[in-house]
């Protein structure tokens, strides 16, 4: 093959571009790690050595050797029972560890640094006479990093300790990489997290904004579900994933018409069937996401297969089954399945009792709030019927913070007083229950 004289033509054929790729790339490559021996040399010639030898004649040898080649930082010791404190307080990033020394010996003291979680990784180069190879093998096996025999050889203990240091260097540069990639992890999953609480807010809230007239509700009733679950001592992780788990409870009732959904007085029987519904579009609409048109999940407690360390995770079927047993009762008298006592599962029960005291404290379109005093009497009633005794007495448990709650969290009206307020009626305590869809 020829080609004209026009370098443009010569760089069009893609193997002349490619070989000019690689070539570039080697020597990007060659120049990055002459830059970084450069930097490193630099880099270990400030670091700080560690002398440790009985005899301080010794000490000066090999300090002279060193300073000779541009090092410049030294801590020495020639008492032996110092060094464990000279190490913790000076840290250095390089020990010349005698090994015959009196009172304690070099051994002794690889074995304490090799075991002190903060200074176990600095490099430890043994100092010896000693030609014993059991002596060298015990000190391998504590993780010696070089060895010298003494007298020692000026250029090998230049280039020891050199290859030593550089080692360090490339392990912390290493380890911190490895810091700050945890750190933008964690950031990174925080983001994610916020993201995905706001996501869940806003799926709640589109459902709650045909229904309620408090723009607070769903809230409040993820931090009692939360308060609740710190009272029956689960772990924080559980407690936050209840929490906003629970925030989806209703969003089923998106599936109910307006005409039964909004109608201002009581329901029908048909009506009130229709309603009830909406527990089980709730877990479809949640369980959709994941797993598509699956078949409902059981009635077992989703919180039993959770990790706290990766509650993050199991949300979605969390969720799913506190939409699917919000409305179940203690004593088997609830819907959609009429489950009794322990066969609903954790989250339902405690959804029950947080989404029942928020709807009796709150304005609604059919009532003005329940004082809390009343509100309280009326859980009361329920005790052992519709909710668990154990649930209600953690929530009862935990009465100041829930004022608190009621307080920072107090519903703002979104519609003022609608059309549905007007013709609403006040109702008795013994018809909430039926107004509690
Ligand atoms: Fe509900």
């Amino acid at each position: 093959m020829t080609y004209d004289s026009d370098s443009a033509t010569v760089l069009d054929d893609p193997i002349i571009t490619e070989r000019l790729e690689v070539a570039l790339r080697l020597v990007s490559e060659a120049v990055a790690e002459d830059t970084e021996r450069a930097v490193n040399r630099d880099t270990t010639k400030c670091a700080k050595i560690m002398i440790m030898d009985d005899e301080p004649l010794n000490i000066k040898i090999v300090q002279k050797y060193l300073q000779r080649h541009g090092y410049m930082r030294f801590v020495t010791t020639s008492d032996a029972t110092q060094a464990m404190e000279m190490f913790r307080t000076e840290r250095p990033d390089i020990a010349l560890l005698d090994i015959m020394m009196p009172e304690v010996s070099g051994i002794e003291i690889l074995q304490q640094i090799r075991a002190d979680r903060q200074i176990s990784r600095i490099p430890v180069v043994i100092l010896t006479a000693v030609g014993d190879a059991s002596i060298k093998q015990k000190a391998l096996e504590l993780g010696a990093t070089d060895f010298l025999t003494k007298p020692v050889d000026p250029s090998e203990l230049v280039l020891r300790v050199g290859n030593a240091l550089v080692v360090k260097s490339h392990y912390d540069h290493l380890a911190n990489y490895s810091v700050r990639l945890e750190r933008q992890v964690r950031a990174r999953t925080a983001e994610l997290m916020a993201s995905r609480r706001g996501l869940v807010q806003a799926l709640a809230r589109a459902a709650e904004y045909r229904d309620n007239e408090t723009a607070n509700h769903i809230v409040r009733v993820g931090r009692y579900v939360g308060l609740i679950a710190h009272e029956l001592q689960m772990p924080r992780e559980i407690a936050e994933l209840l929490e906003e788990a629970s925030l989806l409870h209703d969003v089923g009732k998106i599936g109910i018409a307006d005409a039964i959904l909004l109608k201002p007085g009581r329901l029908t029987k048909d009506e009130h069937e229709i309603m009830q519904q909406h527990c089980a579009f709730g877990r479809r609409i949640i369980q959709h996401s994941i797993e598509g048109n699956r078949e409902p999940y059981g009635t077992r407690s989703q919180l039993e297969l959770v990790e706290p360390s990766n509650a993050f995770a199991w949300l979605t079927p969390v969720a799913a089954m506190i939409a699917q047993t919000h409305h179940e009762h203690w004593d088997g008298g609830g819907y959609p399945l009429g489950l009794r006592g322990e066969q609903i599962p954790i989250e339902g029960r405690i959804t029950a009792v947080a989404d029942v005291f928020d709807a009796l404290s709150s304005k609604r379109p059919y009532k003005e709030p329940y004082a809390f005093d009343q509100c309280i009497e009326m859980l009361e009633r329920g005790r052992g019927t519709h909710f668990d005794p154990q649930v209600l007495d953690a929530f009862l448990r935990r009465t100041d913070q829930i004022m608190q709650i009621q307080i920072d969290l107090a519903g703002v009206d979104r519609r003022g007083v609608s059309d549905r307020c007007a013709a609403a009626e006040r109702l008795e305590p013994q018809r909430v229950a039926q107004a509690l869809h």
